[in-house]
């Protein structure tokens, strides 16, 4: 049984249609790539998953269950996290405080029951940091942890925004263009970094992804989108040799 499913899901905005029918499943602890050139629907597709985007048609099952009608935070609840094509973090905080607010829906003691039961509250706060140093730890950023994130180099911020999402303990990860943006030390790090996650951490894995040097190193399973609709699926040596595959990137110089 997939842990995800997607089934004839479609988006469109006004006369733009940004998924057509797609349907695909996501296996358990596995990283499935989700590739396809620039416009084709990938971040669309994360929109519909994360709750942001309400698809016009279609269904979404995680562990069988439908989170269509759910609003984002109660996904995030489920298990599901993600990083954005463009980092989202508090770049005027620290490296921990921007890992411990990845776990602000886990927080039990509002205000209220903090005042009349404070051991807890403690409690739950060492808990908390702790649970974050080993997440540090996991990604090797224990040298910038005290530091403001808007003073780190870019390949470091886009790690502390992988800890961000680790933070929440998700069953599922959705990567957003992890290596944009990084020099190709940085680049290998971060795609062992993920490799860790799903097989040190079993975190399913669903992987947007540029650099398909990365993709066809570590990803399982590859689902190719192109103007909205799915053209292809299979492993990486499938993919590689897929007719429609390579049309829809000729021009993009990217295959
Ligand atoms: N909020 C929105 N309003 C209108 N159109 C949108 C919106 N979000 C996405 N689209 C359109 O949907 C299509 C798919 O966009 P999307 O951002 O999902 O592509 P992508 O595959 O992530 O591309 P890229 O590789 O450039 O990140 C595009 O035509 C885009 O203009
Ligand atoms: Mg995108």
């Amino acid at each position: 049984m997939d842990q995800l499913e997607i089934k004839n899901l479609t988006l469109t905005f006004g006369g733009i249609v940004a998924l057509q029918q797609i349907s695909m499943g996501v296996r358990r602890g596995k990283i499935h790539a989700v590739i396809g050139p620039n416009g084709a629907g990938k971040t669309s597709l994360y929109n519909c998953i994360s709750g942001v985007y309400k698809p016009t048609e279609g269904d979404i099952l995680f562990e069988e269950e439908s989170i269509l009608n759910k609003k984002p935070h109660q996904i995030a609840s489920l298990g599901i996290a993600r990083t954005f094509q463009n980092i989202e973090l508090f770049r005027h905080m620290n490296v921990i405080d921007n890992l411990l607010l990845g776990r602000h829906h886990q927080f039990h003691s509002g205000p209220f029951s903090s005042l009349f039961f404070w051991g807890r509250a403690l409690r739950e706060e060492v808990k908390h940091r702790k649970k974050v140093e080993e997440i540090i730890d996991f990604l090797e950023i224990e040298k910038v942890r005290k530091k403001v994130v808007g003073t780190l180099p870019y390949g470091i911020q886009k790690r502390v925004e992988l800890g961000r999402a680790l933070a929440m303990e998700p069953k599922l990860l959705l990567l957003d263009e992890p290596t944009s943006g990084m020099n190709v030390e940085e680049t290998e790090d971060i795609a062992r970094f993920i490799l860790d996650v799903k097989e040190e951490l079993e975190i399913t894995i669903i992987m947007v992804e540029h650099d398909m040097g990365i993709v066809m190193d570590i990803a399982d399973w590859i689902t190719v989108l192109n103007f909205g609709s799915k053209i292809a699926e299979g492993t990486p040596s499938d993919i590689q040799s897929n007719s429609k595959v390579i049309e829809a990137y000729l021009g993009e110089e990217r295959l």
